[in-house]
């Protein structure tokens, strides 16, 4: 999906369809009156009928039978004026763009939503309808022998007011290489775990280091005993595919302190001996999406060439049980020294984590954030609309809280107290791997914190990383929630003091 930005009268416009809006209970006003004048009040007619309303999300389809060079006229209900906000402009543009692919057109004309009467400035309206409308209308077809991608190809935006060109078009640009970023995730999440292997995952981040100006860095398994990384090879020991470790570097500066993505790369999650249900295994594909968000971030942050030093980590590995798989029972040492009873190898996520975590101290981290599909008690405690935040660090947290705000990948904060450190001790380990079912969410973190040495936050995303039913701009599948908010946050990122 291309978007492209042009001045003009609206009225005047040639296009298979343009899209105006509407306030819910307001009459026609800007850009819609303009339109609504040149077709004889045919859409204050359709508001009199009471068959439009403008409520959140609504649409109506009217044809203009040549009173006006455009061929179509499609209205989007933006809802009550006093509700609106970036997240309603960008649900707009979805929506605007799911109900013009059920018909036989390429390309259509929009207004910006709520640049004018909805106080965006008109950067954030037009990255907001950029970044949504190139998410709607994203697929995953390559395993479909009928499937085809969206009719839809392309979007101009009109825009009478010639000093918000150069803003919009900024937005657009900005707009695009995040949504672009975010349907690399989605991609990459999608493909069958037989496919996405560690080895995969791994050649993938080489090819995006090939095309930017990242850099990329693979440990294999031989490295990784060198190093000592003990937790990922164990939870990689009873599958035939071999673990590797992928570090992406955006602008390098080695006397500067990095902000650090970690992502959970579990190519297939089978739960090992301790084996998930016929139901369980079904989405464990999904068991890296915590790993396809740090490689859709790092692409986006490398394009909007953002000023900071960042880097990417990701442990990829396939949790499965073959001869050598690792026992309930058996004792981990991981890179850090400390060692792990692992009494459940389905609590994998945080075994390899751990690994993850200790080596992110050589950076010498500002800040890091992990993203992990770590637990269903997540999914328990928040549902699908949130992640579970857990941190270390308040003024840390706050800004992530905030990125989620700002994309509406929102997350929701879990308490760290110490007294949960008491559910992980183990009889002969530093640690055991599982704390029992009472806040399983908190538990998982608690290991992860025994590993941490900087300020940190983790994001449990089991619960916001796929999605069973399609939303105005969120797909099917994989979600590529954690790219938006990592580039939100490297994008306003304030090292904490
Ligand atoms: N990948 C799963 C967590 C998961 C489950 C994510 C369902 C999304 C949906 C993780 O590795 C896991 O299996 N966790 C266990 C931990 C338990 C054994 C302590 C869980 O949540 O059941
Ligand atoms: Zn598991
Ligand atoms: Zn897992």
């Amino acid at each position: 999906m291309k978007i492209t930005v042009r001045h003009g009268q609206i009225q005047n416009i040639n296009t298979a369809a343009l899209i105006v809006n509407l306030f819910e209970g307001q009459n026609p006003s800007g850009a819609t009156a303009a339109i609504d004048q040149a077709l004889n009040k045919h859409i204050s007619f359709v508001i009199q009928q009471g068959d439009f309303r403008g409520t959140k999300n609504q649409t109506l389809l009217l044809y203009t039978y040549n009173q006006i060079p455009a061929k179509r006229v499609l209205l989007v209900g933006l809802g009550r004026q006093e509700d609106f906000n970036v997240e309603s402009a960008r649900q707009a543009a979805g929506t605007a763009v799911h109900a013009l692919e059920d018909l036989d057109i390429q390309s259509a004309t929009t207004v910006l939503h709520g640049g004018g009467a909805g106080n965006l400035d008109a950067a954030t309206a037009a990255q907001a309808l950029a970044e949504a409308s190139i998410l709607a209308a994203y697929r995953f077809n390559i395993y479909n022998s009928t499937g085809k991608g969206s009719p839809l190809k392309k979007i101009t935006i009109i825009e009478f007011d010639k000093s918000k060109i150069t803003a919009i078009r900024r937005g657009v640009r900005n707009g695009s290489h995040i949504a672009t970023g975010t349907c690399l995730a989605r991609d990459l999440a999608n493909h069958p775990g037989a496919v996405a292997t560690p080895k995969f995952l791994a050649q993938q981040a080489r090819t995006l280091a090939k095309n930017s100006d990242l850099t990329c860095q693979v440990i294999d398994e031989k490295g990784m005993q060198r190093l000592g990384m003990e937790a990922i090879l164990g939870v990689s020991q009873g599958s035939n595919q071999p673990a590797r470790f992928i570090i992406l570097e955006h602008n390098r500066q080695k006397s500067k302190r990095p902000l650090v993505f970690v992502g959970k790369g579990l190519t297939y999650d089978s739960g090992g001996l301790s084996l998930k249900t016929g139901e369980g295994l079904m989405d464990m594909k999904f068991d890296m999406c915590g790993a396809a968000a740090v490689m859709g971030a790092m692409q986006t942050v490398s394009a909007l060439k953002l000023p900071n030093y960042i880097v990417g980590l990701i442990p990829a590995s396939e949790n499965m049980i073959n001869g050598q798989a690792i026992k309930p029972g058996d004792v981990l040492n991981t890179l850090s020294g400390k060692t792990i009873e692992v009494l459940n190898t389905d609590a994998e996520g945080r075994l390899i984590l751990a690994d993850t975590l200790a080596y992110a101290d050589r950076y010498e981290p500002a800040g890091v954030v992990d993203l992990a599909t770590l637990t269903g008690a997540c999914v328990t405690a928040l549902g699908h609309h949130a992640s579970g935040m857990v941190s270390n660090d308040p003024g840390l947290a706050e800004q992530v809280q905030a990125a989620g705000e700002a994309c509406h990948e929102r997350v929701w904060p879990l308490p760290l107290w110490p007294e949960y450190r008491e559910q992980i001790k183990s009889n002969i380990a530093d640690m055991k791997n599982i704390g029992g079912r009472p806040a399983g969410a908190i538990t998982a973190a608690a290991l992860l914190a025994e590993f941490v040495t900087y300020p940190w936050v983790h994001l449990d995303i089991a619960g916001t990383a796929w999605n069973a039913s399609k939303k105005p701009y969120i797909s099917k599948g994989g979600v590529g929630v954690g790219t938006r908010l990592l580039v939100e946050l490297a994008r306003h990122w304030q090292p904490p003091t």
